[in-house]
């Protein structure tokens, strides 16, 4: 390949980003699992941090130039163990399937049984036959899930752990839409003497805002979570502790050397960043995420959506789950708003099996990224109109445009009114 064409090739793949910013810039995002940077998080994840490596953790480092690493590194820690007020943190996974893996290999060996939730109740491949758990060759029980009310069926999951006795049982959702029962099911869980890992991919944000859930003081051991789903930060993992020093010894190892190498340390220091900010905005934050979805939820109802478990309000967290099977399914659906730039995903609902993952009878919506650019409860009325209109087959692009013209600052984070000059490091 000549220079020019490499330059080209180079070139294109710039013109790509563009676009791509572009469309995100004129659409209206409610994928469950996404969300935007604030500017001084932006900054620590291009910073040299970025550059570098430090392998193990500070003070017991590998390789030189690691000073300000450390003492970062530390900090971090110390931030997300006072927002999440946990007894122990490792910032250093690099994702949330990651935090799985490192748990997986320090809570389980194979033939080992676990019990978690099934893939068609809301559950993460990582806890599935073909995911991390079943590839370490552990023994996957399902719990029992009530689907009209969208919740674990405590008395059936009851039954289940006394049978099965499992070593580890997760709770852990990528449809989160009511708090786990983990408080209700404690009881049992000591008496079988299993561990409890609680997934909070979907819900870290809702947690460090305060609500949700309060899984380490319900009885969870540790918890595993994604940075950038509800937790506004970047693509990262963490992992949070509230257990004794053999068990999270064991967690340390899961990590590092277990399941990572580089833990991407610009993106580590742009956890500390959000951390810090979600000291400061996260419970209003979190207020007003629950708030949108359940007012979208609202609208989207009396507008005639089956939207689910509504007896129970739809839902306590940022996610609505909707059956769309008499519109088209999922996967018809979802591509008929994203024609629109209304951005979001089809998903499995109960009784889908999983042959149906690439055609789902549902969609699934999250709140909080569009609460993160500002939106409030008159936004999430018009979003329900407009997506009904869409699916109604009206051209509604414009009307979207005109919308999301208003929205594009992100909220809830330190910004240029506190004084600082965000670019400083690459002047
Ligand atoms: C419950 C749950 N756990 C783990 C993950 C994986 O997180 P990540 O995408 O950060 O690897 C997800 C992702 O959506 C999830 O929903």
């Amino acid at each position: 390949m000549s220079f020019n064409s490499s330059l080209n090739e180079a070139l294109w793949i710039r013109q790509k980003a563009r676009e791509h910013t572009e469309l995100f810039r004129n659409s209206i995002p409610l994928i469950a699992s996404e969300n935007l940077m604030s500017p001084l998080t932006k900054e620590m994840v291009i910073s040299d941090f970025n550059n570098r490596y430090a392998e193990g953790l500070p003070g017991h480092r590998y390789y030189q130039g690691n000073k300000t690493v450390d003492e970062m590194e530390t900090r971090v820690e110390e931030l997300v163990k006072k927002l999440f007020d946990s007894k122990q943190a490792d910032v250093r996974p690099i994702s949330g399937t990651n935090a799985n893996q490192a748990l997986v290999f320090a809570l389980l060996q194979p033939r080992e049984t676990i019990l978690t939730p099934s893939l068609d109740s809301g559950a993460h491949i990582s806890s599935a036959e073909f995911g991390a758990v079943g590839m370490r060759g552990c023994n996957i029980k399902n719990m029992i899930f009530d689907t009209e009310n969208m919740k674990v069926d405590v008395d059936g999951t009851r039954k289940v752990l006394l049978a099965e006795r499992p070593k580890v049982v997760l709770f852990g959702f990528s449809v989160f839409l009511f708090p786990a029962p983990i408080r209700e099911l404690k009881d049992t869980i000591d008496e079988v003497g299993s561990s409890v890992w609680y997934d909070g991919a979907h819900v870290l944000g809702l947690i460090a805002g305060k609500k949700f859930q309060d899984p380490l003081r319900e009885g969870a051991d540790v918890i595993s979570g994604s940075t950038h789903k509800t937790f506004p930060g970047p693509q990262h993992g963490v992992i949070l502790g509230n257990t004794d020093d053999e068990k999270w010894k064991r967690v340390r190892r899961g990590v590092f050397p277990g399941v990572i190498s580089n833990h991407h340390i610009g993106a580590m220091a742009g956890l500390g960043v959000t951390a810090a900010e979600m000291i400061e905005f996260g419970e209003s934050y979190a207020s007003a995420i629950i708030e949108n979805a359940k007012m979208l939820g609202g609208e989207l109802y009396s507008r005639g959506f089956k939207v689910l478990a509504e007896k129970n309000g739809f839902t306590e967290s940022h996610t609505l789950l909707i059956d769309v099977k008499d519109k088209g399914g999922g996967k018809h659906v979802a591509e008929e708003l994203e024609k629109n730039l209304i951005i979001l995903n089809k998903n499995m609902i109960p009784g889908d099996t999983n042959t149906k993952a690439q055609n789902p009878s549902g969609i699934r919506i999250g709140t909080q990224e569009a609460t993160r650019i500002g939106m409030g409860k008159s936004e999430m009325s018009h979003i329900a109109e407009l997506i009904d209109r869409a699916l109604k087959g009206n051209d509604v692009k414009e009307e979207v445009l005109e919308l999301k013209r208003g929205f594009q600052e992100v909220s809830y984070c330190f910004g240029k009114e506190r004084g600082y000059d965000f670019i400083e490091l690459y002047k």
